[in-house]
């Protein structure tokens, strides 16, 4: 648990659920700090951490499963206000003396909610129906003893139950989900109506006291960082040279595996504008040395992460006296180290900054720990970086050797930078860049035969990739103008030599993935 002071803190004990982060994000989009930890966090550390409420997750455990997770009963006495989501409801219930049985109906998808008491949690919505998202085989036949029906649909005569006290409650839907028409309304009740937060967590507040933290953990000690070119590195760097200035030595490596103007952006925005003390290494030719011939993914990723820590380790060694290391860590990482069952399981190795060697003895300092990506957008913006970096699109660490399948050869990179410069362009061009999750291309080593005037040709191909996704798990391809499609294709095709085919690639994730490797 972090030992910020955080005025007022919500916390969300997770039994499982695909939804848990998704209730973090709402409860922070409300303006109220909140902390994800799993449903075994002891009593102490409830007490000690003093949370304004308490959430409980759902999950896909039934509270009759022998093994079912079940958070400390003691937490009941405790006088805290606690929602219970779902599984969560289910719990309290059953923690409550209370009955939970299996349904004869699986509820799953849209239901309507018939509001009979609004009691806090559910105030404007007194007598109305609203539509909620279900997911749930368990239901609440029989509520614990002196609590009160709220609402109920179809299938569920106890929708949402309520304690005597008015201070905990229980609900079947997910109110987290886009779906549940009022959910956002329902949480911001559970936030200011009953736990009675103030709402008052917003970047500004987050960068008083993280700038306050930051400088009392590092004093007059030096800190070196990596600078990748993406949002969090920027954002975190920018961050800890406004708490310590002149402290932070950034190191910028060239790996040759950029976008065009990539590396000329980092040094402007940092290097000119940010004045930061900025180390580019220009390491390109070794890290394709070290890729020379590598097919397989798996050991390309690799290569690059090893190559990766040793230029940057031996970069770090020339600057005196460093004592901590700053990394854009999130909160999304910190979670899924930690949880129940994390969100996903791990599919493909990312290497990015990795750990540095033991003997240099560096304290990590990631003052983006509590942060999801959304939030480290909102933060950059608030410390004045500019829209090109805030609002960029996800990039890979391994850069563009994930999107050339096979060997990675410095022509092969040029014939992508081009090609990709031109997505870029007309992806911005129609004003599309911000709306898409990412949009890119990416390079086959396959020919096939084309014809240029009256030449056969016999050249590679492009598939142009452009995908919509709310945090990258799970992603459909764009649906792009037929129009864009044809300007994109007839551009690379003109304009960069060795490709005489583009493809658009219409397959979704899962089971597809994003980057094609
Ligand atoms: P996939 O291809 O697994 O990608 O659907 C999901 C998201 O992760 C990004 N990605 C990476 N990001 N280092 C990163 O920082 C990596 O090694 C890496 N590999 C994939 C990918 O661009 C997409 O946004």
């Amino acid at each position: 648990m972090t030992d910020h002071l955080h005025d007022e803190k919500i916390l969300i004990l997770d039994f499982g659920s695909q939804y848990t982060q998704l209730i973090a994000r709402r409860v922070r989009e409300a303006h109220v700090y909140c902390e994800i930890h799993p449903f075994s966090l002891s009593l102490e550390a409830i007490q000690k951490s003093q949370p304004k409420g308490i959430i409980l997750s759902g999950g896909p455990s039934s509270v009759y499963d022998p093994g079912a997770p079940k958070s400390d009963p003691r937490i009941l006495a405790l006088g805290i206000p606690i929602l219970g989501i779902c599984y969560g409801m289910q719990l309290l219930t059953e923690q409550c003396g209370g009955r939970v049985a299996r349904a004869t109906q699986r509820e799953y998808g849209r239901a309507v909610l018939r509001v009979r008491e609004e009691a806090g949690l559910f105030d404007g919505l007194g007598g109305r129906e609203t539509t909620v998202w279900m997911s749930h085989g368990d239901r609440i036949d029989a509520p614990p003893e002196g609590w009160r029906t709220m609402a109920e649909s179809t299938n569920s005569p106890n929708a949402a139950i309520r304690d005597e006290t008015g201070q905990r409650f229980g609900i079947q839907f997910h109110p987290e989900v886009v779906h549940t028409e009022e959910g956002k309304r329902v949480l911001e009740n559970f936030l200011s109506r009953v736990c009675v937060c103030s709402q008052s967590w917003t970047m500004r507040s987050f960068i008083d006291t993280s700038v306050g933290e930051i400088c009392a953990r590092i004093g007059k000690a030096h800190v070196v960082g990596g600078l990748s070119g993406g949002v969090d590195s920027a954002v975190a760097a920018v961050l800890v040279d406004r708490a310590v200035p002149g402290q932070l030595t950034c190191i910028f490596v060239d790996n040759g595996l950029l976008r065009m103007g990539e590396a000329e952006q980092v040094e402007r925005v940092f290097g000119d504008m940010f004045h930061l003390d900025l180390r580019s290494v220009d390491a390109s030719e070794r890290f394709l040395t070290a890729l020379a011939g590598v097919e397989d993914p798996e050991r390309k990723r690799k290569i690059i992460g090893e190559t990766f820590i040793r230029v940057f380790e031996e970069e770090a060694r020339r600057i005196a006296d460093v004592q901590f290391l700053m990394q854009g860590t999130l909160y999304p990482d910190v979670i899924e180290s930690v949880s129940v069952k994390g969100p996903s399981a791990v599919i493909k190795s990312h290497h990015n900054v990795g750990g540095l060697p033991p003997d240099m003895k560096l304290d990590l300092i990631e003052p983006l720990r509590e942060l999801f990506k959304d939030e480290v957008r909102a933060l950059g913006r608030e410390l004045g970086l500019p829209g090109a970096i805030v609002n960029r699109q996800p990039f890979p660490g391994p850069g563009l050797a994930v999107r050339i399948l096979g060997a990675v050869t410095r022509e092969r990179l040029e014939t992508l930078r081009r090609a990709d410069a031109v997505v870029d362009q007309e992806i911005r061009g129609a004003d599309l860049y911000d709306a898409l999750w990412q949009s890119f291309a990416v390079f086959l080593p396959i020919q096939s035969v084309g014809v240029m005037g009256d030449l056969r040709t016999y050249e590679n191909v492009i598939v142009v990739r452009a995908v919509t996704s709310q945090d990258g798990m799970t992603a459909d391809w764009a649906r792009l103008p037929y129009d864009l499609l044809g300007r994109i294709s007839n551009r690379i095709i003109n304009e960069v030599p060795g490709v005489n085919r583009v493809v658009y690639d219409v397959s979704s994730k899962p089971p597809s993935t994003i980057e094609w490797e």
